[in-house]
């Protein structure tokens, strides 16, 4: 079955929508595989990011990123990288439609498009590489 990686980022814990995202979850049909709240380090963050790492507006993800608990984990289902992807809505909440998990709840008053709510593992490829970073016993 396919696999995808999610994570509840620290603003999506701090302003209490982990039941609202993995109840999204649950009623889209997905099976949760693996679920546990954690504090990111540096190292794993940077792998996760890879292809952000030198851009200038990472400092301020990492800064995010790591600056409270997130909800990581990983579901199952028929076409969940793509469904969790258009379920999660645009990366800057601003252009994130209406009825998705960004378009829902992140509302960017700041127009900062770092605090998301959500993260969503782009290709099969990436949900592999994510799922083996973060759990690695998995694999
Ligand atoms: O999360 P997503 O795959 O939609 O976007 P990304 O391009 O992989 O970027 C990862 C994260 O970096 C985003 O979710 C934002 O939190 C942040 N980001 C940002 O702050 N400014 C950008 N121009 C692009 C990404
Ligand atoms: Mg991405």
């Amino acid at each position: 079955m396919e696999k995808t990686f999610f994570m509840i980022k620290p603003d999506g814990v701090e302003r209490g929508l982990v039941g609202d995202v993995l109840k999204r979850i649950e009623r889209r049909g997905f099976r949760l595989e693996k679920l546990e709240m954690r504090q990111i380090d540096r190292a794993s963050l940077e792998k996760h990011y890879a292809d952000l790492v030198d851009r200038p507006f990472f400092l301020g993800i990492a800064e995010f990123m790591m600056s409270a608990p997130v909800v990581m984990g990983v579901i199952a289902g028929p076409g969940v990288v793509a469904s969790w992807r258009d379920m999660l809505g645009a990366t800057n909440p601003a252009e994130a439609a209406p009825g998705t998990i960004r378009g829902d709840f992140a509302t960017a008053p700041t127009g900062s498009i770092i605090p998301n709510i959500a993260h969503g593992s782009d290709s099969l490829e990436s949900a592999q590489r994510e799922i083996a970073i973060w759990f690695p016993e998995m694999n």
